[in-house]
């Protein structure tokens, strides 16, 4: 179900019309996290274009997302794969000519699964290199020509208030600072993503473009978690919250995370507007995590791919992961 209440997809701190005349550009934007990041952006004045693969549920995701401001403009755009540049630069040029400019990018699109490194073939790491790095790159390059007009038309800070333009920002993760059991994968697509924006902020800084990176934890009621967190280790982490009475009546309780609690997709967007207002206009190649603190207990907490009572390094040496995770493709073996 869609989050169409406010205080489902941000706080209540920010002012209305901080976005008033500026243009996002999703990859992903029909997912969980960057609907909610959208959503976010649209009822703040935004107008925006979501990209996607699936044609449908792209288009449903914008006129859904439209709703949360009456006048909002946003423009679902699908059957586009951010692995090819071709479609996601008419994507961008579609963009451009319908919504008038694109002023904050996201480059969300991404793909995961569990699997071990023995499981794991070289097609398969190179999908999620090609739709998380690659993609990211592609997004980039299809779109930063705009972000460099946006941040030149909209300079900041400035002296009326008008909102700012020209904010890059990647999706990635916090499995490649320690390195993750059955993420190789995508440890390796995100460092990229990590490097692609460092270097973004360096070459673009000059010209006015922002480029930052958020990295989120566990986020509650996503896609992204379907794959990677055993529905078993996830109810059990649920009971032991309750039973150590960790922050009563908290939603998503994990004695597994330092703050307590699993992710929402409204710290995302949060972190989101701050990063693409004025209030950040002189961040600039930073990576936020938003995790609650939990990479910091990276295995320490339930784990990828996990069910209860899996230890590291036995569940490896035995070749076990858990079936209770979303596998994505259409058989499914818990043995690999
Ligand atoms: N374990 C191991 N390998 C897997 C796998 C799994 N669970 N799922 C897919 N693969 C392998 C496939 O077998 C294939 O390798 P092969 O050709 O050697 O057999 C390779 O990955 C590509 O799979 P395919 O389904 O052809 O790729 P795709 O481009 O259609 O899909 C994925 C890309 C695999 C990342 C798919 O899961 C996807 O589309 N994900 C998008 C949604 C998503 O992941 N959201 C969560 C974001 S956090």
């Amino acid at each position: 179900m869609s989050k169409q209440q406010p205080h489902e997809f941000m706080s209540p701190v920010w002012r209305d019309g901080i976005f008033k005349g500026r243009v996002a550009f999703v990859t992903g934007g029909a997912g969980d996290i960057c609907s909610a990041q959208t959503r976010a952006l649209v009822y703040l004045g935004a107008d925006a274009c979501i990209i996607g693969r699936n044609v449908e549920k792209t288009e449903a995701a914008a006129i859904d997302i439209a709703k949360v401001r009456k006048g909002a403009r946003v423009i679902g755009i699908g059957n586009v794969d951010v692995r090819n540049f071709e479609t996601l630069k008419k994507a961008a040029d579609r963009c451009v000519a319908e919504l008038g400019s694109i002023d904050f990018v996201i480059a969300g699109a991404a793909g995961n699964f569990v699997s071990p490194i023995a499981g794991l073939s070289p097609n398969a790491f190179k999908a999620v290199i090609d739709i998380d790095t690659l993609g990211t790159f592609n997004t980039m390059k299809a779109t930063i020509d705009h972000l460099v007009e946006s941040a030149a038309a909209h300079i900041s800070p400035n002296d009326d208030n008008s909102p700012p333009g020209g904010r890059f920002l990647a999706i990635s993760a916090t499995f490649h600072y320690t390195g993750l059991p059955l993420q190789a994968h995508v440890s390796a697509a995100k460092a990229g993503v990590d490097a692609i924006v460092g270097s973004v902020a360096l070459e673009y800084g000059p010209r006015g473009v922002m480029a930052n990176v958020i990295a989120p934890g566990p986020i509650e009621g996503t896609e992204g978690m379907e794959r990677l967190a055993s529905t078993d280790a996830i109810k059990e982490e649920r009971e032991s919250a309750n039973a150590l009475q960790l922050r009563p009546g908290i939603r998503g309780g994990s004695p597994g995370i330092p703050s307590g609690r699993w992710g929402t997709v409204r710290d995302i967007a949060d972190a989101t507007v701050f990063l693409f207002s004025a209030a950040a206009d002189n961040v600039n190649g930073h990576v936020l995590v938003v995790d609650g603190g939990s990479w910091r207990r990276q295995g320490g907490s339930m784990g990828v791919g996990l069910d209860p009572g899996m230890q590291y390094p036995s569940f490896l040496l035995s070749g076990e992961v858990s079936n209770k995770v979303k596998d994505g493709r259409k058989t499914t073996s818990s043995k690999l």
